[in-house]
């Protein structure tokens, strides 16, 4: 059984898709240990409760520096020998001291379609920009900022009369599939990494 960690910082529907995705049996074999959030009030916490998961807020905040903060969820890492870490809207970007104890084994979900419009509101990003096409990508995590092996894309129409919200909401929509058919994918160790190329056997 693959034993998740899911990291959030806010609403966690792609956490709940997560949840729903092991719940209906689309992914076997996988279970999720804890969530962890480094907001309190978080969304995603309540969530993760409702179906009896262990939810911890970290606070960022009472650490003296990353490296600090990191070691701790790191110890809840250990806890509950994680295998495999999903950040689901997590806002902050990973540290070398998470990153090097799971190699290939962080997966992150973005709301464009990478290597275009890396880092906050992505959606707000490509709308501005005026691209006709959007997207999103379920990636590994590398040291870089959304630069990591890509897992799955989807790419989505930018209609006439969006806006970034409207557009933002129809990205998610495909969100809440690429995410856990790559978790689903994850588990059934049919995801291989060969240097930046993620093949799919
Ligand atoms: C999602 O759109 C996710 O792709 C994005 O935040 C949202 C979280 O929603 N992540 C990032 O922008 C990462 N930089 P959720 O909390 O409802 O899953």
């Amino acid at each position: 059984t693959t034993k998740i960690a899911v990291l959030v910082s806010g609403r966690g529907s792609n956490l709940q898709s997560v949840i729903d995705n092991i719940e209906s049996g689309y992914i076997r074999d996988a279970e999720i240990k804890v969530v962890i959030s480094d907001v309190g009030d978080a969304y995603a916490l309540e969530r993760a409760r409702k179906h009896g998961i262990p939810a911890v807020f970290t606070d960022p905040l009472s650490f003296e520096n990353k490296p600090a903060f990191e070691l701790e969820i790191l110890k809840t890492l250990k806890e509950h020998n994680i295998d495999l870490i999903l950040l689901a809207g997590y806002m902050r970007i990973v540290g070398k001291e998470i990153i090097s104890a799971y190699p290939n084994r962080i997966i992150n979900i973005h709301p464009a379609l990478l290597p275009a419009f890396k880092g906050l509101h992505a959606q707000q990003q490509a709308f501005k920009y005026g691209v006709k096409v959007s997207g999103c990508t379920v990636h590994f995590v590398d040291e870089g900022m959304d630069t990591g092996p890509i897992i799955i894309q989807k790419c989505v129409p930018v209609l006439e009369d969006d806006t970034a919200d409207t557009l933002a909401a129809r990205i998610l929509e495909q969100e809440h599939k690429i995410f856990p058919e790559a978790v689903k994918l994850f588990a059934e160790g049919k995801l291989k990494v060969e240097g930046r190329i993620v093949v799919h056997t």
